[in-house]
């Protein structure tokens, strides 16, 4: 099975966002998916349950006393994850995935959070005690501005503190496309061509990665 998981301990990042949208991207190809919402906030399973019965299934992976419950017919498992999760919870979260995927916002603030992160994922490397591909996803950038250029500049610097680089995938733009495809249950791949061409676009070389032999360890 393939397990993808959007980690970042700061709210309001794009999690959710990420989550949902490949779920939704996965399910259009054909594949079995199943999503599973780790956040008591529970923005993923509010979107499923809203998500029209005649758009491309996903299954809702229920997490009930830390454990994941998943439909015995998944292909890929996509997992949302909450904020502010630390230590042995980060580290029971990341031991089912093989792939991770970092939204960070063009925020100062967020900037420093991801280093902090990344730094406390090395630190857990031996309890988490395998490996896992890592990158990092650009998310509600208003292009043309310092604060994306910086962002970027700073993303395709980052580095893990053994000297490591973490790939950088791409820049999502802020747009209304996200907030309008998350309130009906649906992704970006869902929407008009012609209204989303831009943010499929966008998301070309994550969808990429996430395909190739590049993001399994
Ligand atoms: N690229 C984007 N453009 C516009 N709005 C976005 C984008 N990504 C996320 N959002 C919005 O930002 C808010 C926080 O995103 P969410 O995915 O819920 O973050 P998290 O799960 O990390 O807390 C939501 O209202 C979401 O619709
Ligand atoms: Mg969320």
């Amino acid at each position: 099975m393939r397990t993808i998981l959007i980690l970042n301990p700061k709210g309001g990042c794009g999690k959710s966002t990420l989550a949902t949208n490949i779920a939704g991207y996965y399910a259009q190809q054909g594949k079995r998916v199943s999503l599973a919402d780790c956040d008591a906030q529970c923005t993923s399973s509010d979107w499923l349950k809203v998500r029209p019965d005649h758009f491309a299934k996903i299954d809702c992976a229920v997490v009930k006393d830390g454990m994941l419950h998943i439909e015995n017919t998944t292909e890929i498992l996509v997992m949302d994850s909450p904020a502010s999760v630390h230590d042995q919870k980060l580290v029971n979260l990341i031991r089912p995935a093989q792939t991770v995927v970092i939204p960070v916002l063009p925020s100062p603030l967020d900037m420093r959070a991801a280093e902090r992160f990344l730094h406390e994922l090395i630190s857990l490397r031996n309890k988490i005690g395998r490996k896992v591909k890592i990158a990092t996803v650009a998310n509600r950038v208003r292009e043309d501005t310092l604060a994306a250029a910086k962002l970027e500049y700073y993303l395709e610097k980052l580095k893990l503190p053994d000297g490591s680089r973490i790939p950088f995938m791409t820049v999502l733009r802020a747009s209304q496309n996200y907030i309008q495809a998350a309130e009906n249950g649906m992704t970006l791949f869902e929407l008009a061509p012609w209204k989303t061409y831009y943010d499929r676009e966008q998301w070309g070389p994550l969808l990429r990665w996430l395909n190739s032999s590049r993001s399994i360890p």
